[in-house]
């Protein structure tokens, strides 16, 4: 019998931390290794999919920035502020809160290496 509740007990243990590991943005966006340059194509477009483009995509983006396609967001890097509010705690990009730092240093690696496609 006890060994019934050891059982569960670790399935629930293991759950929980298997649970708290994929609900953390850290771990979808791994850190560049030395040496590799960031492109839009591997690093950039994810985490513009998945945490801006919900509001500036489609056919009526919020303030009428796109950050779908790639000039798109080269566009916004370079002529609409996206480098200073992704880190701008007083008006933060998302509005919900900003990015982890690991996530918002692959974009200003990106600038860095050049803004590269792929
Ligand atoms: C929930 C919707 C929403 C999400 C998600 C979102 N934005 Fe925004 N964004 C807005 C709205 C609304 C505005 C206009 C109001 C303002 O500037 O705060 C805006 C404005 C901006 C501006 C200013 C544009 C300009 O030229 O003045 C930038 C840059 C920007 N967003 C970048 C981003 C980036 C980068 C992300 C993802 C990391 C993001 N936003 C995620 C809704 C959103």
């Amino acid at each position: 019998m006890k060994k019934i509740f050891f059982i569960i007990s670790l399935t629930i243990s293991a759950f929980t931390i298997y649970s708290c590991n994929t609900s953390s943005p850290e771990d979808f966006f791994e850190e560049i290794p030395e040496g590799q340059l960031v492109t839009f194509n591997t690093d950039v477009q994810p985490i513009l999919s998945s945490s801006c483009v919900e509001c500036h995509g489609g056919d009526f983006p919020a303030e009428g920035l796109s950050l779908e396609s790639f000039e798109e967001a080269v566009n916004g890097v370079q002529n609409r502020n996206v480098l200073n509010r992704i880190i701008n705690v007083d008006n933060p990009m998302p509005p919900s809160g900003l990015l982890p730092s690991q996530v918002t240093d692959i974009i200003f690696q990106w600038v860095e290496d050049g803004l590269l496609e792929e």
